[in-house]
């Protein structure tokens, strides 16, 4: 049960293993994460939707991020961890977006980071990778552009968009990214990158012909209850073990049956 590298993943492509990769945000999910045997963890600035209750990911500080990031890597010790670059971060001021990036390593002890974006902060990503940081790309719907694209809609299905998605992936892999996440994309689109490239590509509705798939585990543990896109599969139905333990333990109380005599001292 060695630790997972960089330098696996990309072997488990070579062998036409696919990847496994879920987010977590806590030390006590990312423990379960990672003893059930996930390849990879993403501390995802979905941080910002699931655990703080906001409406984009937009808000999320580089402070937030290393907070769920160190709780993250203190639950995990098999799986590779990486942490989302958080919105501003790292946006074509290379020496600013390094200076973010080490923090994000120093303070968290991550393995990787993931970072929204291609030509346009391809020198930011160049120079995190030339310092010796590990990154994951990330492409397709980026939920930190919400604001230009204006609807959350699946992406790249023009011509120009697909071709300029195909570039992309091409260039991460030129400056040396270990992977990249492919995000709300037509499946045929996805596997033609995953075929153009010998690094893992990891989809998010982003259909089967890719190397792995990850999502966010509030979603999959049907925790949240308000978000159901057609790429959703839902493996648990938290929200109502929860609220049901809840009614009970809350029904005890007002009945005085919890404590009794065996949980009192
Ligand atoms: O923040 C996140 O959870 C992500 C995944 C959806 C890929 O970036
Ligand atoms: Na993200």
């Amino acid at each position: 049960n060695r630790k997972v590298t960089t330098h696996r993943l990309l072997e488990m492509k070579q062998r036409g293993e696919k990847i496994s990769m879920l987010t977590s945000y806590d030390f006590s999910m990312a423990s379960i994460v990672d003893q059930a045997g996930m390849d990879v963890v993403l501390v995802g600035d979905s941080a910002s939707n699931v655990m703080a209750g906001n409406m984009t990911t937009l808000p999320m500080t580089l402070d937030q991020m290393i907070y769920h990031g160190r709780s993250v890597v203190n639950g995990v010790k098999r799986a590779l961890v990486a942490v989302d670059m958080p919105f501003g971060t790292c946006s074509g001021n290379p020496t600013q977006s390094l200076e973010s990036a080490i923090r994000i390593m120093k303070e968290t002890g991550a393995d990787a980071l993931k970072i929204e974006g291609g030509k346009e902060i391809i020198e930011d990503i160049k120079k995190i990778i030339d310092a010796g940081i590990p990154v994951m790309g990330h492409l397709g719907l980026m939920p930190q552009s919400i604001n230009k694209y204006g609807t959350y809609a699946v992406r790249a299905k023009d011509e120009d968009e697909a071709q300029k998605l195909l570039d992309d992936v091409k260039l991460l892999e030129a400056v040396g990214c270990f992977g990249i996440v492919l995000e709300k994309i037509p499946a045929k689109l996805a596997g033609q990158a995953a075929k153009a490239v010998n690094i893992p590509i990891i989809g998010i509705g982003a259909g089967g012909e890719v190397d792995g798939q990850v999502l966010v585990i509030h979603d999959m543990l049907g925790i949240n209850k308000g978000f159901s896109p057609k790429f959703l599969r839902r493996y648990a139905d938290l929200h109502t073990v929860m609220t049901e333990a809840v009614q009970n333990y809350i029904k005890d109380v007002k009945t005085s049956d919890f404590p009794n005599e065996k949980e009192s001292y």
